[in-house]
């Protein structure tokens, strides 16, 4: 599944629609893509609608970010500053934020990906080679769990 987003806006609007589609047993998402594409934002949005009133910041600067909601408890990883040796001790505990019950967020998930669960849902964010204020988000689901969210979230986006 892939979405064509123009502006900041447009971001929102999927994030609106990628929240309505989540249920309480949350979800374990992985994200990959070119650097400042729009994951940290995008992510953002999606908890800013599920609720949570206290300030979403950029994990880029510590590893975790965790937030409380109505739905269940979120986790917002950010991989990108985390050296190997960092990244090797905190690899068997990602599998732990894979379980059901809790919505996971993983930025620059490339950097381990020989680590974590493989059923995620995957979330490509790239630049459009022709115009730089279009940005591309491919979704992609590899298990009946997240193809039921795809599904679902297909609906959202073209009600
Ligand atoms: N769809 C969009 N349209 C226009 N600007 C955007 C869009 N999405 C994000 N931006 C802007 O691009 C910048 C980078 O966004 P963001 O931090 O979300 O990217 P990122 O993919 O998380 O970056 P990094 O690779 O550093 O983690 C921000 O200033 C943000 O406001
Ligand atoms: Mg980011």
């Amino acid at each position: 599944m892939k979405i064509k987003v123009k502006s900041l806006e447009e971001t929102k609007k999927l994030a609106k629609a990628f929240a309505n589609s989540l249920s309480k047993e949350g979800l374990f998402v992985t994200l990959t893509g070119d650097i400042g594409a729009g994951k940290t934002q995008f992510v953002r949005y999606i908890i800013e609608f599920l609720g949570v009133q206290e300030k979403v910041t950029s994990p880029s600067f510590v590893i975790l970010n965790e937030y409380n909601s109505k739905l269940c408890p979120i986790y917002h990883f950010d991989l990108y500053r985390l050296e190997q040796k960092g990244l090797k001790s905190i690899v068997s505990e990602l599998r732990e934020y894979s379980k059901t019950g809790m919505l996971t967020f993983i930025e620059w998930a490339e950097f381990a990906f020989d680590e974590i669960p493989h059923d995620s849902l995957k979330i490509n964010v790239m630049y459009d080679e022709n115009d730089v204020d279009i940005r591309i988000f491919e979704f992609s689901a590899q298990n009946e769990e997240t193809k039921k969210f795809l599904d679902k979230f297909n609906h959202e986006v073209h009600k």
